[in-house]
């Protein structure tokens, strides 16, 4: 595993790793990516294994411009090209009939393809230089919080990359908003910085929020995107009384609010977060790294107001609590001591 910057001879030799067959990280606008080229299928399989995610998950193919969708889509819609022009370089993956010839290890077998030119300067930078799609899903183990700095994909991953391009934190910091352009009517798979509101000045149509839970793309499970330590979500009325149960049980607990710490016990370990849904979503994945590394007992997440500013935030932070909550309320929680 070599970790490199963004200059033009280290991208030649990273898109010399891609030729080979092998695994580079990189950074996009949005999270952090693990690439391999997207036409060999034995590098493909790599990801999968890397990142220890079931093979009928359909990774997306990242292209370094817009008219690169024809060598992997067909019959693309006028609205995707639309949609494609006002929103790339940008954090938007559209949902397309894929091209014959696109790998089904790529597509998990199905009959679209995902597609996203990133707004990263060293993202496409690359992709210039390999001059082909990078298959990359999030540089992250299957089921676990998404990679928002080098240093996260190294700690995620380790050797099992060949290459690592550090281009310093994620701007947006959630992953992209998924649209599905392959059936009649938009469908949104996935809420991210592209808002339906915005989605529906260009599409002249609202796209469809799908529920949580769909079985073929992991990012809808409601487990995804989960930390170690057990994770709540707190209404702000019941923040304080949470925290207090929890410390009188002579147990720690971290919080993310954003509220200044009240508490004042030493058992409480406090992360104040941004009041602005932007702000708030381009550090998430980094606070709950390390609140998840405080090792506490419990998680707590003041509940963002309801705003569909704060959809994708919202989304993200259901998903790492609804790992937890088939399990025991956070009272029952703390109680045990096992
Ligand atoms: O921001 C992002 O999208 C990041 C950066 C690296 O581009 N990538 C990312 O990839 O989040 P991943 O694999 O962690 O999430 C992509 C999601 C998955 O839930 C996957 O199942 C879904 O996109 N997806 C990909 N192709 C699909 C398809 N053909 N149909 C439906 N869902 C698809
Ligand atoms: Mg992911």
């Amino acid at each position: 595993m070599a970790l490199s910057g963004s200059a033009p001879r280290e991208l030649a030799r990273a898109a010399g790793v891609l030729r080979s067959g092998g695994l580079v990280a990189f950074p996009t606008e949005t999270v952090y990516g693990l690439g391999a080229d997207a036409a060999n299928e034995k590098a493909v399989a790599r990801i999968f294994a890397a990142k220890g995610r079931p093979a009928d998950h359909p990774l997306i193919v990242h292209l370094a411009q817009p008219e690169d969708v024809a060598l992997w889509a067909r019959d693309v819609p006028a609205s995707a090209w639309r949609v494609a022009e006002r929103f790339w370089p940008g954090p938007l993956t559209l949902i397309l009939k894929r091209a014959a010839g696109v790998l089904d290890v790529v597509t998990g077998g199905q009959d679209t393809v995902g597609l996203r030119v990133p707004d990263h300067p060293i993202a496409l930078g690359l992709l210039q230089v390999f001059g082909g799609g990078i298959a990359a899903p999030s540089a992250n183990r299957f089921g676990r919080v998404s990679p928002t700095s080098a240093a996260h994909v190294l700690s995620e991953l380790g050797d099992s990359v060949d290459w690592i391009i550090d281009g310093g934190a994620c701007a947006v910091g959630l992953e992209s908003t998924i649209l599905d352009l392959s059936g009649k009517h938009p469908r949104l798979l996935r809420p991210g910085a592209v808002t339906p509101e915005m989605l529906n000045e260009t599409l002249g149509e609202l796209p469809t929020w799908l529920a949580i839970g769909g079985p073929r793309t992991p990012g809808r499970l409601p487990s995804h995107y989960a930390p170690e330590t057990p994770l709540y979500l707190v209404e702000t009325d019941a923040l304080e009384s949470t925290v207090r149960m929890i410390v009188g049980q002579e147990q720690s607990v971290a919080v993310l609010s954003v509220q200044p710490n009240g508490t004042g016990d030493a058992r409480c370990r406090w992360a104040v977060m941004p009041a602005d849904p932007m702000e708030y979503g381009r550090v998430l994945y980094a606070r709950l790294r390390e609140a998840d590394n405080w090792g506490c007992r419990a998680i707590l997440v003041e509940m963002p107001r309801a705003d569909e500013d704060w959809d994708a935030v919202h989304d993200r932070l259901r998903r790492a609590a609804g790992a937890y909550a088939d399990r025991r309320p956070v009272a029952a929680l703390v109680r045990s001591r096992e």
